[in-house]
């Protein structure tokens, strides 16, 4: 609680309570930081910076771990995220698969600085964030590839994937099919409480 009776002190001898700067500048202050973030987060350069649904979560994560099970040699099991937002995907996949090495790509500097904080908050050591754009990013390295993107981008990350991924490499596309020619391996519904995710589409590099 802040003393009323406080006052501040300025060069030339003027005072303002505690009371008054917080009622009149702090208040604003904190609302703008929110609605900024709001924001950034909400319409994030025309790329809503929407989460993948739980239930998708643990599905897509049970497939991993099916795949980290299969992964023999010395490199470590690394997954990708393209767009990973605030990190919640890349936190949970972190924690149910301790020996794998998450990577986060990301172009909004807001949804990054949330992901590294909260990185930092739950100790996860086996997440890096990379703040850059995924279509310039190289895929090579990747085991797994997860994304939740928009259909306009579908396209051109069929034909990225395509010339990147080694053969074999699991993808999973939460809604949205791949273009570029890509089948689908299969495509798995799952029931959410979110409107628009009911399906997600399991592929693999030939
Ligand atoms: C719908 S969110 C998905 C978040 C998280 N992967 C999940 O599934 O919960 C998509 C994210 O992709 C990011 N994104 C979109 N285009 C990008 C690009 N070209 N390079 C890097 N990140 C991008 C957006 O900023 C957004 O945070």
């Amino acid at each position: 609680m802040y003393n009323e009776k406080l006052h501040l002190s300025f060069k030339g001898g003027s005072t303002v309570t505690i009371k008054w700067f917080v009622d009149n500048v702090l208040r604003w202050i904190f609302l703008f930081v929110l609605l900024w973030d709001a924001y950034a987060l909400i319409f994030n350069k025309g790329i809503p910076n929407i989460r993948t649904a739980p239930a998708i979560r643990k599905r897509i994560i049970a497939l991993l771990k099916a795949e980290y099970a299969r992964h023999s040699g010395p490199e470590p099991f690394t997954i990708v995220d393209m767009g990973s937002g605030n990190g919640l995907f890349t936190r949970d996949i972190a924690r149910a698969l301790p020996e794998a090495r998450i990577i986060g790509l990301e172009i909004s500097k807001t949804a990054l600085l949330w992901a590294n904080g909260f990185k930092k908050l739950y100790r996860l050591k086996n997440i890096d964030y990379v703040s850059q754009d995924f279509f310039s990013y190289h895929l090579g390295h990747a085991n797994a590839v997860v994304m939740y993107l928009t259909i306009f981008q579908m396209e051109s990350m069929g034909k990225k994937l395509h010339e990147e991924l080694k053969p074999g490499t699991l993808v999973t596309s939460n809604r949205f099919k791949l273009g570029d020619g890509w089948e689908p391996d299969d495509i798995i519904s799952v029931k959410t409480l979110y409107p628009h995710q009911k399906t997600f589409h399991v592929y693999r590099q030939k």
